[in-house]
């Protein structure tokens, strides 16, 4: 089978995510590193590009010279990953939407709800997929826990529990490093902060295991560090449309946390708990009997996880493979296009265009919740509320 062709932009040398991109799209072999707009600094993105194995012709400058010299192409690339700053992701994925190119997405989407509606009109209208980079749903034992929920074995669920709280930005004294003011700067960063950048992960992965979207919300916002304009810590309390109850901490000050991203589903049937350091081992606990630790790679797994899992039961798997397995599942679909068939239903579990819009809805309805001492606010963008 001859692979697909991946492309890139933004995730030049040095940056955060563009290397756990590349690990993940190259895992299975289903996709070539083909092109590439990898760098603010036109010079240095080719000269990086070209180091990883991409050919001078098409390792672009910026990502307009990339969108022109791709769309002529025979061997134009299949799929599009957008990893610069959060501010450029609307302009450069509606352009290669519009070109026909199916794109992944970093979090978040857009700054604003009505440019996220903008980009799910796009792709409906164009038929192309636009993915978005919650790349923790790719771990095996999340998609286990969803498979759980669904099938029922947590009954209905009554109450789910997110956090994404880490302590990297909890030093007052380097609150004026750039590295670091940026993100708290509303010219910037937008309406939101800590929770834009690391609570919409936790809120998507509370749906996506629960199956339920958020409805309605209430937050509290703080500013721990005194001289940051947007917050550094809020607490979200959420209700879903299937009716579970949610709660939702994230920080940048929890000192001591490092990653900090965990998800306990409670049911009338049992609870579930997983952590993201440790996300080989899920913790299950029927009503009235012992906890159980169920293994990523075990025996009587669902279908969902087995097919994200890749090593051995006993081997860590981590984030580049979570990250794989949303790239595994792209390539799958697109594909079972190109082919003419239907793709496999567990790898129908990429978040979507879909799921960046309800994260821009919640964000900007928990700045209007915060801004009011936490009011409740209908958290749905509009397109998606009953007429
Ligand atoms: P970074 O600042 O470390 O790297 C950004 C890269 O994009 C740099 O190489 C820069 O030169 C390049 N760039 C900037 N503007 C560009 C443009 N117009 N064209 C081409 N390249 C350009 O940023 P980081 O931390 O890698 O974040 C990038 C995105 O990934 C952000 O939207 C962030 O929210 C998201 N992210 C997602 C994570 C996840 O778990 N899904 C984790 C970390 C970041």
């Amino acid at each position: 089978m001859s692979k697909l062709n991946w492309g890139m932009v933004g995730g030049g040398a040095g940056s955060q995510i563009g290397p756990a991109h590349r690990l993940g799209a190259g895992l299975d072999g289903a996709f070539a590193f083909a092109a590439g707009a990898l760098d603010h600094v036109p010079d240095a993105g080719r000269a990086y590009a070209q180091s990883l194995g991409v050919a001078p012709d098409r390792a672009y400058g910026d990502w307009r010279e990339m969108l022109e010299g791709e769309r002529v192409r025979d061997d134009r690339v299949d799929l599009v990953t957008v990893a610069t700053p959060n501010a450029t992701h609307y302009e450069i994925t509606k352009a290669f939407l519009e070109a026909g190119f199916h794109v992944l997405c970093e979090k978040p989407m857009t700054m604003t709800v009505e440019e996220g509606e903008e980009i799910v009109r796009i792709a409906s209208a164009t038929g192309r997929i636009c993915a978005v980079n919650y790349g923790y749903t790719g771990y095996s034992l999340v998609r286990h826990m969803r498979a759980m929920v669904a099938r029922g074995d947590l009954g209905r669920v009554r109450l789910v529990v997110a956090e994404f709280a880490h302590g990297h930005h909890a030093n007052a004294a380097d609150a004026d490093n750039p590295r670091v003011r940026w993100r708290y700067d509303p010219a910037q960063a937008g309406v939101s902060a800590q929770f834009a950048d690391c609570g919409i992960h936790a809120l998507h992965m509370a749906s996506f295991v629960t199956c339920q979207e958020v409805a309605s919300l209430s937050a509290d916002f703080a500013s721990c560090v005194e001289s940051r304009t947007l917050e550094d810590d809020a607490m979200v309390n959420f209700r879903m449309e299937g009716g579970a109850v949610g709660r939702l901490w994230t920080s940048s000050v929890a000192i001591g946390r490092q990653h900090g991203l965990t998800l306990q589903v409670f049911g009338e049937a049992g609870g579930l708990r997983w952590t993201q350091e440790q996300p080989n081992q899920l913790y299950w606990t029927p009503l009235g009997g012992r906890v159980q630790t169920i293994e990523r790679g075990e025996a009587g797994l669902s279908p969902e996880a087995d097919r994200a899992s890749r090593v051995t039961i006993g081997h860590a798997e981590g984030m580049p493979l979570a990250f794989a397995n949303i790239y595994a599942d792209l390539a799958e679909v697109i594909r079972a296009a190109k082919e003419g068939r239907v793709p496999d239903p567990a790898a129908d579990l990429y978040p979507r265009a879909e799921d960046g819009l309800r994260s821009m809805a919640a964000v900007h309805g928990a700045v209007a919740s915060a801004g009011r001492q936490g009011a409740w606010v209908d958290a749905r963008p509009p397109m998606f509320r009953a007429p």
